[in-house]
């Protein structure tokens, strides 16, 4: 239990590293948290500053991710996995270095997924892609994302409750981190994502 505890406190503040924080402010020296959206992600990165800065906050949130869920399967197995995945996500979304506040967790999931189930994150993913290419919406790509990575997850791994219930409170915690798109999606004004080079 002890090494569980360990796995989700060494999860929780590598998620809480937020790097689109990091990088506009040492970069841009703004605050990405009053620009766009307000949101401290990936998303608002490429929305406010392009590609560049985009990918590199995207790489470094979905790093954090991927190491706090190797960390977790290293010292505790499945479980510490499945620990370490759900709290590298409210590390992310509830950041004990911005005040308890945060992202919406999509690249730091995306991370802990790839480790937790491969081949279907990596073809969800895809699908995603294609979904925001096509509606130019970001938060629907993540949405879907994060439903079909729980379906997923009931269909790859039936027999284990560790695997399947950490992905299913993954998804709610994405769906959560992201009521106020829902809500903006419902009333047709969620913002676009500009493709363009910026
Ligand atoms: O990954 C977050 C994305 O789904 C929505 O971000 O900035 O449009 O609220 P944003």
């Amino acid at each position: 239990v002890l090494i569980l505890i360990l796995c989700a406190v060494i999860a929780y503040l590598l998620g809480s590293i937020s790097f689109s924080y990091i990088f506009t402010k040492k970069i841009r020296h703004e605050d990405i948290r009053k620009k766009g959206s307000g949101n401290a992600g990936t998303t608002n990165v490429l929305r406010s500053y392009g590609w560049g800065m985009g990918l590199l906050v995207f790489a470094g949130d979905v790093l954090k991710g991927l190491l706090a869920a190797l960390i977790g399967l290293h010292f505790g197995g499945t479980i510490g996995l499945c620990v370490a995945g759900v709290f590298a996500i409210v590390g992310h979304n509830y950041s004990c270095f911005l005040n308890f506040k945060g992202g919406k967790g999509i690249a730091a999931t995306i991370g802990v997924l790839l480790i937790i189930q491969t081949i279907p994150t990596l073809i969800i993913f895809t699908v995603a892609i294609i979904i925001v290419i096509s509606t130019k919406i970001m938060s629907i790509g993540s949405i879907i994302g994060l439903i079909l990575s729980a379906v997923a997850a009931i269909i790859v791994a039936p027999g284990d409750p560790y695997h399947y219930i950490a992905v299913i409170v993954i998804a709610i915690l994405g769906i959560w981190s992201h009521r106020e798109n829902i809500e903006r999606l419902m009333h047709g004004n969620e913002r676009k994502l500009s493709l363009s080079k910026k």
